[in-house]
């Protein structure tokens, strides 16, 4: 393997960047009247055409890494049916990375599943692992020769975990009856209906537990059992990649009386996980914001804090507060898999980035295992429910001619891996 060097990069996921995942549970929901998407993802950036260009476009701004996903559905469109040369398009991109000098970082599930997965109960059934662990080990059968340095399983784990607590958080505070904030109760369960109906026509099943759907403890514990079962596969097939996953974390901090509400959080978001990830190599950190808690429970921003295009507050400190607070349970190496800022103000971005990487060089410097700092995203892209109208990337796109056009920040970025004072 080769000198093992400080990554400085971008990351994306087949979902939001490839267009025309059309075999995949997403792209079904997309088209849904109760899929709950703003609008569909259709060609996407149409990155699973331009990867070459965009790959050279991350090396010649100095950049010399790249995170991004392999995709189950096109890989395996059908169940127990692999496309060889969807394999081999995946293939092709990790080549496309060692020719431009990009270390390829890859995550083997962003959310997006097969549509026969949730068929079959996807991410509350108990076979959901068997079958991730057969995907992963004839992606890692392929991936035999080709170096691979570090392989993220999931992507935040604990996203379902997470949308299943929010949701009872806006339960909790209509006090059960749903007036507070002017839900009508009679039309949420006329809703629910409607779901059911249409997951039944779309999937075959009332209930469509999609990896990003609200999840049940058990639902939790398969995706942690997928989880190990997937290093198991790719530990014992690729013995020279580090394996890790990664989890959505947001620094948590505190007023006075609040200390016990954000320990609660750290633990359901973070600690919890810790049993699942113990024989791991890495972990994917993934940090956007701050979340403070008073004795009531977390806080809207207060008045006048700047926030970000996502409606959360602009705090690039979240970084270095969360690697030094991972680093306190878990001892392997850390790797930014994730952070980044939506944002239209580049010049916003460029100083959310400094703020961030400044950050992170001082937990290495100290010597805290921190590999890796990939900044989300390298393209404006589709941002889920949200659609169209988020712009994360470092690199604009103007969707109805294809043309991919760096923003500042690019070079900003890659300026990292080239100044003697950032190495
Ligand atoms: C996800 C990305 C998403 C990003 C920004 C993360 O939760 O992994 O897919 O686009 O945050 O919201």
């Amino acid at each position: 393997m080769t000198e093992e060097k400080f990554l400085i990069g971008s990351a994306t996921a087949g979902g939001q960047v490839e267009g025309n995942n059309t075999n995949s549970d997403t792209w079904a929901q997309e088209y849904m009247k109760t899929g709950g998407y703003k609008e569909p993802s259709l060609d996407a950036a149409d990155h699973y055409h331009t990867y070459r260009e965009d790959i050279r476009m991350m090396h010649e701004a100095g950049l010399n890494a790249y995170r991004f996903s392999f995709e189950w559905a096109r890989i395996e469109p059908e169940k127990g049916k692999f496309d060889e040369k969807e394999m081999n398009h995946y293939l092709d991109m990790v080549d496309a990375c060692r020719e431009y000098d990009i270390e390829p970082v890859i995550t083997l599930l962003h959310f997006v599943c097969p549509k026969w997965l949730i068929t079959e109960g996807g991410w509350e059934a108990d076979t959901t692992p068997d079958y991730f662990a057969r995907y992963v080990e004839y992606v890692a059968e392929h991936l035999k020769g080709k170096n691979i340095r570090y392989i993220v399983t999931i992507n935040e784990a604990n996203m379902g975990t997470l949308i299943a607590g929010y949701l009872e958080k806006i339960m909790r505070h209509t006090d059960g009856a749903g007036l507070q904030i002017g839900m009508d109760l009679e039309k949420m369960a006329e809703q629910q209906e409607m779901t059911k109906k249409e997951n039944l026509e779309v999937f075959g099943v009332e209930n469509a537990a999609v990896f990003t759907s609200p999840r049940s403890a058990h639902g939790d514990e398969i995706v942690c059992t997928a989880h190990k079962k997937a290093v198991e596969v790719l530990h014992r097939i690729l013995p020279e990649t580090k394996v890790g996953l990664s989890l959505s974390v947001r620094d948590l901090q505190y007023t006075e009386g609040g200390k016990e509400n954000a320990d609660k959080d750290w633990e359901k978001d973070f600690l919890h996980y810790l049993p699942t990830i113990e024989n791991d190599d890495f972990f994917g950190i993934q940090t956007y914001t701050r979340a403070i808690f008073s004795a009531k429970g977390e806080e809207d921003p207060a008045e006048g804090m700047p926030v970000t295009q996502m409606g959360y507050e602009y705090y690039p400190e979240c970084v270095e507060h969360v690697i030094r607070r991972v680093h306190e349970s878990f001892k392997g190496d850390l790797l930014i898999t994730e952070n980044g800022i939506a944002t239209d103000d580049d010049t916003v971005r460029i100083r959310y980035i400094e703020t961030a990487l400044n950050g992170v060089m001082k937990c290495r410097e100290e010597g805290l295992p921190i590999k890796g700092y990939l900044y989300w995203s390298f393209i404006d892209n589709w941002e889920w429910q949200s659609g169209y109208t988020m712009q994360f990337g470092l690199v604009s796109l103007d969707r109805e001619n294809q043309i991919h056009t760096p923003k500042p920040s690019l070079a900003f970025l890659g300026s990292y891996t080239k100044s003697d004072r950032r190495k």
